[in-house]
């Protein structure tokens, strides 16, 4: 693979996709999403780097690791999407092209889901679409970077 460097980063909980809430989440491993991006960038002659952390400082820092390194993310930040501004000032800080990805529509559960604290500074959400979102937030970003 060649081409454009991008980080795609899960945070807390997504490790346990596959058994957690499948209901809300479905039957894909993170294991599963990986193999199935790392197909995708294949195809968008991409390079990937595929981590999850469970805390906010590690989500922090896995943002800041990707100064001279990466050229763009995809963030499904889990749920400090919703409260986090230590993980939405790492963003700002690094610069670098955001695109957040949610499995599930965070518009249509809890109230305290409806807000993104990363939102703002993201190039884009995509909300709602299951694993499948992983494949559209690849492309945007993919897209964008080309566009430069
Ligand atoms: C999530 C949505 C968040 O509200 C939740 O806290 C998660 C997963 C999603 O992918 O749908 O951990 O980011």
């Amino acid at each position: 693979m060649a081409g454009e460097r991008i980080l795609v980063l899960n945070g807390p909980n997504l490790n346990l996709l596959g058994r957690r809430e499948p209901a809300v989440y479905g039957h894909e491993t993170l294991d599963d999403i990986r193999r199935r991006l790392e197909r995708r960038a294949a195809q968008l002659d991409c390079t990937l780097a595929f981590e999850q952390r469970n805390g906010e400082g590690e989500m922090v820092e896995a943002i800041h690791r990707c100064l001279d390194r990466q050229e763009g993310v995809v963030l499904n930040p889990g749920a400090l999407a919703h409260y986090s501004i230590a993980l939405r000032d790492a963003i700002t800080s690094v610069g670098l092209p955001v695109v957040e990805v949610h499995l599930s529509n965070i518009y249509a559960r809890e109230t305290f889901r409806r807000h993104s604290v990363i939102a703002p500074v993201a190039l884009g959400t995509i909300t709602g679409f299951g694993p499948f979102g992983y494949e559209l937030a690849l492309e945007a970003l993919v897209e964008h970077l080309r566009r430069r």
